[in-house]
């Protein structure tokens, strides 16, 4: 199974078990390609059985309250550094208005009361620690946040790099058969199913957990990851480039300060230092949650000598009284003028300029 599987399966033992359909998730999460949770772009079917709702909202809680249909609530963690945003891509850098904060104490409160309300309405509480199980604490987001959901899914790291999707819970909410109806079951197959290479990768990685060394990880880690962040502000600071990041443990986000729309070019900067960033470009830094803090300081230096050489090249400077809605504005009219010379090929750039703003 994959983690997007593990998802899938998830909502459907919380489906049969509620015997209600909808799926809420929050909005500008992530819980794998399926469609019925992913909705929007990417997704060119309509997601039915699934009610989008606005983060850490009042009136999400009050829906959870008062509807009768919610089979179950999709949390992911990560969602508390940015929420109701998408993960940051290459295309959320064109200007510099992204921002990002966690504030820990804030989304705890806000999951305890999602909590309660799960449970006084039936409904199943699916913590969907993917990306973050393992990574945040050795009991993942429910140890973090004091929260016991009714079923979690988990996913990569547990599966030391081979493909891994697992789904665990309470036995009310895990039961996929009904004793007084036996032909009533809740289907869960897969060829790869409890493949035994994946099974033995995670045998080894929990038998890991167990060891002093792996233990002394966990220790502290919160507040060595908070440190952290704030020596890397402090450095980016010193060398006097706008930018900065937001953490939530070990997984960051790079904010700019000023309005540009080159601050994609950043991550070609980095790799000339050995920096190579995962897909999304250059809002994210995930690090390896155990790194030394020898390896922290050293990337803190190809940091400050990337950026520095990106404001030496002038790329974080578009023109002095330039703000982020001008950005927009412009790439906007640029996209529209580059779709009409797709429409109208071989007309000059001023004459669909002259379209484009009428
Ligand atoms: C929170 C979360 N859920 C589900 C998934 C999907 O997992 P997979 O890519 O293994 O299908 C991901 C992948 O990034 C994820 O971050």
């Amino acid at each position: 199974m994959s983690g997007t599987e593990a998802v899938m399966q998830a909502v459907r033992v919380a489906q049969y078990n509620s015997k209600k359909r909808k799926i809420v998730r929050f909005c500008g999460s992530y819980h794998g390609f399926w469609g019925e949770v992913q909705p929007g772009v990417g997704n060119p079917m309509p997601a039915r059985d699934t009610l989008t709702l606005a983060d850490m909202s009042p009136l999400a809680l009050e829906v959870l309250r008062t509807r009768r249909d919610i089979a179950c609530v999709l949390i992911n963690p990560l969602q508390a550094l940015h929420p109701n945003r998408a993960a940051p891509a290459d295309s959320g850098l064109l200007d510099s208005s992204r921002h990002a904060s966690f504030e820990r104490e804030a989304y705890t409160q806000y999951l305890h009361e999602i909590r309660r309300i799960c449970t006084e309405r039936g409904i199943a509480l699916i913590f969907d620690e993917v990306f973050l199980g393992f990574r945040i604490a050795r009991g993942g987001a429910q140890e973090y946040f004091g929260v016991q959901a009714d079923l979690v899914t988990y996913g990569k790291t547990l599966g030391g790099g081979f493909p891994v999707g697992v789904v665990c819970g309470k036995a009310r909410w895990m039961r996929r058969f009904r004793e007084d109806a036996p032909a009533d079951i809740c289907f869960a197959r897969g060829t790869f199913n409890a493949h035994p290479t994946v099974v033995a990768a995670m045998h080894a990685f929990l038998k890991r957990l167990d060891m002093p060394e792996v233990d002394a990880v966990y220790q502290g880690l919160d507040e060595r990851w908070r440190l952290r962040l704030a020596l890397f502000n402090a450095r980016m600071d010193e060398a006097k480039v706008p930018v900065r990041a937001a953490g939530f443990s070990s997984v960051w986000t790079i904010l700019y300060g000023r309005p540009n729309r080159y601050n994609w070019m950043l991550q070609y900067y980095l790799r000339a230092e050995g920096l190579l960033l995962s897909w999304v470009g250059t809002g994210r830094l995930i690090f390896q949650a155990g790194l030394s803090d020898a390896d922290f300081d050293d990337i803190c230096a190809r940091f400050v000598r990337a950026t520095c050489s990106m404001q030496d090249d002038g790329f974080f400077w578009c023109g002095d009284a330039v703000t982020d809605r001008d950005l927009r504005r412009d790439i906007t009219r640029e996209l529209v003028v580059a779709r009409l010379g797709r429409l109208w090929p071989g007309r000059s750039l001023p004459a669909l300029q002259q379209q484009s703003t009428r």
